[in-house]
């Protein structure tokens, strides 16, 4: 934390109280407030957190006016065109682009964890067929604490090393065996002959009945699809994550519980919303009527994979998947993607409305991704799943960077009660 000579002064009944201002290396800069209760007796109010930087961090930031994304200050541009998955993972948990000898030996340690304990298979036989893939990860994953005892301890680093390398190492896998209990087809085991996101392919779409080749068109863009998801700063599933870790509770149970966050479709949910909406809009004629209904207060519908809490310009990471929803569906030979055509259409449309201007709504990470997941043969209920394996880098991250802050503490949030005052009990007949 950079210590600070400048304040801000905030006078509450009466009195008058000098608070530290922080600057960072990039950003906003902050006011401590963390003595404001103990001094003033007030709280701060802010719901959904608009306003409120919850912790330091340096491993990602994002400018929402510009649309810029950094990881450890590198534009998420460069590093989807220029490195790879496991390259950005590393740079995320180390802090630097790996020489050639660490990253050969960062993706041996975790193509050697890619395997999951035997015993894991019959958690997946106790849901139904027709569960949805995130609820299996959500059971799945909180389940790693029964199997990977000797990486619990977080007060051990060696331990905490071992657990992310496991996380990040074993969540292609858990994810793709939800697919294959989903649809009824056997388990397939990781290759440790195949790369990151082929192996992850190979596991999704490999049956025991043929060989099984992993087209490198789609290897690719599946590699680019994991780095785009990997950070995003303080979103609502890795702050779970941190809110979760806060009480010393075990990495694996941590990331579960930032799974079942990313679910929310206003979340990482979004991509499975976004291309059922356009699949319900069906065609380019009928985009007014729905970009009416998205306006209209009265009518719950937004546009999914549109607007963002931070990004009021374009999110750099629906740039480049929208490039790549091009290229992808073109060397796929897919001609006029009726979806693809739809929501090109509905973008447009949609940023040169006033409503979407005024509100600085643009798409998002979620907007062109599903198309892209679809082209390559997953099912709507398999996009939340891609993102959560991908986000697991980021969750794990910034889970081991606040738990050596030697300032970490458990995080506790206080409220604004509207409620009844005290008063005594009624005895039942006298009601
Ligand atoms: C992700 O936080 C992250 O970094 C998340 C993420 C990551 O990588 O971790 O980037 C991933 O979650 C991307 C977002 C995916 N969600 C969607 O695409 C769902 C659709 N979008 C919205 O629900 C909404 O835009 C949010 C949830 C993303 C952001 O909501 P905010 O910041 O709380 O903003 P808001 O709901 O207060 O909206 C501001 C205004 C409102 O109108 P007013 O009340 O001011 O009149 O904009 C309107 C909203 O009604 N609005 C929309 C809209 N999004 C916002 N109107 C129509 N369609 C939309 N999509």
């Amino acid at each position: 934390m950079t210590d600070s000579n400048k304040t801000a002064t905030l006078t509450v009944h009466g009195e008058t109280y000098e608070l530290p201002v922080y600057s960072p290396t990039a950003g906003p800069d902050v006011i401590d407030i963390r003595k404001l209760y103990g001094d003033a007796g007030v709280f701060t109010y802010d719901p959904g957190f608009t306003s409120t930087a919850s912790c330091d961090s340096t491993i990602t930031y994002i400018d929402g006016e510009k649309g810029e994304l950094l990881h450890r200050g590198y534009p998420i541009d460069q590093l989807a065109g220029k490195s790879h998955f496991l390259e950005v993972c590393y740079l995320l948990l180390y802090g630097e682009l790996p020489v050639a000898k660490d990253l050969e030996q960062f993706e041996t340690t975790i193509t050697r964890h890619t395997m999951l304990h035997e015993q894991m298979q019959y958690f997946y036989r106790g849901f139904r067929r027709d569960a949805h893939p995130m609820a299996i990860m959500v059971g799945v994953v909180g389940a790693m604490s029964a199997f990977y005892h000797d990486s619990t301890d977080i007060s051990d680093p060696h331990q905490r090393e071992v657990a992310s390398h496991r996380l990040i190492a074993k969540m292609p896998t858990i994810a793709a065996w939800a697919y294959k209990y989903h649809i009824g087809q056997p388990f397939v085991y990781p290759r440790n002959d195949l790369d990151y996101a082929s192996n992850f392919l190979r596991m999704c779409f490999a049956v025991p009945a043929e060989e099984y080749e992993v087209n490198p068109i789609l290897s690719r863009a599946m590699d680019r699809i994991l780095t785009l998801h990997a950070d995003h700063e303080q979103n609502a599933s890795t702050s779970t994550v941190r809110l979760a870790s806060s009480s010393g509770a075990n990495p694996f149970a941590c990331i579960a519980a930032g799974v079942a966050c990313l679910w929310g479709p206003a979340h990482g949910g979004a991509n499975q919303a976004c291309l059922e909406m356009l699949e319900e809009i069906g065609s380019v004629d009928r985009i007014p009527e729905y970009i009416e209904r998205a306006k209209d207060k009265n009518d719950p519908f937004r546009l999914m994979g549109f607007g963002h809490r931070v990004y009021k310009n374009f999110d750099p990471r629906a740039k480049v998947m929208k490039q790549s929803a091009d290229e992808v569906l073109d060397l796929l030979g897919v001609e006029n993607n009726p979806k693809l055509q739809v929501a090109k259409a509905l973008e447009k449309q949609a940023l040169e409305d006033p409503y979407f201007a005024e509100k600085k709504l643009f798409p998002n990470v979620d907007f062109y991704s599903g198309i892209i997941l679809e082209a390559m043969g997953f099912p709507t209920s398999m996009f939340t799943p891609i993102f959560a394996l991908s986000r697991t880098v980021g969750w794990v991250s910034q889970w081991k960077e606040m738990i050596a802050d030697p300032q970490n503490k458990i995080g506790r949030p206080r409220q604004l009660y509207l409620g009844e005052t005290m008063r005594d009990y009624v005895d039942i007949e006298n009601r």
